[in-house]
C-alpha cells in the first residue's frame, strides 16, 4: 500500500488500529497489538493519542507487547525503548499498565531464559496478537531479529548486526555506547500475529524494501519471512517504495 507520504500512511495505519480497538470493544473483547519503537512509527502513536484526546478511541480494552528492548537496558535510561514507548504514547492515553509488556532490559542473565518463554506465554494467554506494527532495519531485521533468525525463532537474547548498531550510534552518541544486544520477540512470534503492518519511509529504506517484497525468502533478510504471511501489508511511502 503506497502513500503518499509518510503522514497519509501513518493516518491509514493508525485508522486501522483504532477501527480493531473500536470493534473488540463492541465485541467486548480485548484488542491486543504489537508494537514497535524506532523513527518509524512515531507518527502512528501521534495520531492514536489525537484519537483518544478526540474522545474517539479508548485504549480501556487494549493489551500491547512490544517487540524489543536493547540488552541491558535500565527501564528509566533515556535510550530505554520503555522511555520511548511513555513518552510516545502510554503517558497519554487511558490504557492499565497491567495491560503494557515491554522486555525487560535489565534482567540478570540466569533470568533471561525464563523471562523471554514466559513474554511468549502472555501472548499466547490472551489469544495472540491481533495486529503487529511493523519497521525494517536496514538489515531486513523486523524487530530485532538480525540476519541468521531462524522462521520458528522465539522471544530471545540476540546479538545485534553492526550495521543496526551504526544505525543507532546517533542516538547514544557513539557507536561504542549502543548495547551489543537485545530482547526480540522471535520471527515466528511475529508470523503468529494474526494481521501484520509493516511501515517504512523514505530513501534509505527503498533498497531493503525491494529486496523484502520481491527478493528470495532467506534468512539472511529476516522480512522477506513476510512474504508467507497470508495477512500482510507493507505501507509505504513514495521514497521507500521507489526501487519496487
Ligand atoms: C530498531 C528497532 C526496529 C525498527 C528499526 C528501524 O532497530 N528495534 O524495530 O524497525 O530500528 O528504525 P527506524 O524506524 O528508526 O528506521
Amino acid at each position: 500500500i503506497i502513500h503518499e507520504d509518510s503522514n497519509n500512511a501513518s493516518l491509514f495505519v493508525a485508522n486501522e488500529i483504532a477501527s480493531l480497538i473500536n470493534q473488540k470493544q463492541k465485541e467486548g473483547k480485548k484488542a491486543v497489538i504489537g508494537l514497535a519503537t524506532g523513527s518509524t512509527p512515531t507518527k502512528v502513536y501521534e495520531y492514536l493519542v489525537n484519537f483518544h484526546k478526540e474522545g474517539r478511541l479508548s485504549f480501556e480494552n487494549v493489551v500491547t507487547f512490544n517487540l524489543d528492548e536493547y540488552f541491558p537496558m535500565e527501564p528509566d535510561s533515556i535510550h530505554s525503548y520503555v522511555r520511548f514507548m511513555h513518552e510516545h504514547l502510554f503517558d497519554h492515553i487511558d490504557i492499565d499498565p497491567q495491560n503494557v509488556h515491554i522486555p525487560k532490559g535489565n534482567l540478570e542473565n540466569h533470568e533471561v531464559r525464563q523471562y523471554c518463554l514466559d513474554y511468549e506465554e502472555k501472548i499466547n494467554n490472551v489469544g495472540g496478537i491481533d495486529i503487529q506494527v511493523l519497521g525494517i532495519g536496514r538489515t531486513g531485521h523486523i524487530g530485532f531479529n538480525e540476519p541468521g533468525s531462524s522462521l520458528n525463532s522465539k522471544t530471545r537474547l540476540v546479538r545485534l548486526d553492526g550495521v543496526t548498531r551504526l544505525d543507532a550510534a546517533s542516538d547514544f552518541f557513539g557507536e561504542e555506547n549502543v548495547p551489543r544486544k537485545a530482547i526480540t520477540m522471535g520471527v515466528g512470534t511475529i508470523m503468529s500475529a494474526n494481521r501484520i503492518i509493516l511501515m517504512a519511509w523514505g530513501e534509505g529504506k527503498a533498497d531493503i524494501i525491494q529486496q523484502a517484497v520481491e527478493g528470495e525468502i532467506k534468512e539472511s533478510v529476516p522480512a522477506t519471512f513476510l512474504q508467507n504471511h497470508t495477512n500482510c501489508d507493507f505501507v509505504l511511502d513514495g521514497a521507500s517504495a521507489s526501487f519496487l
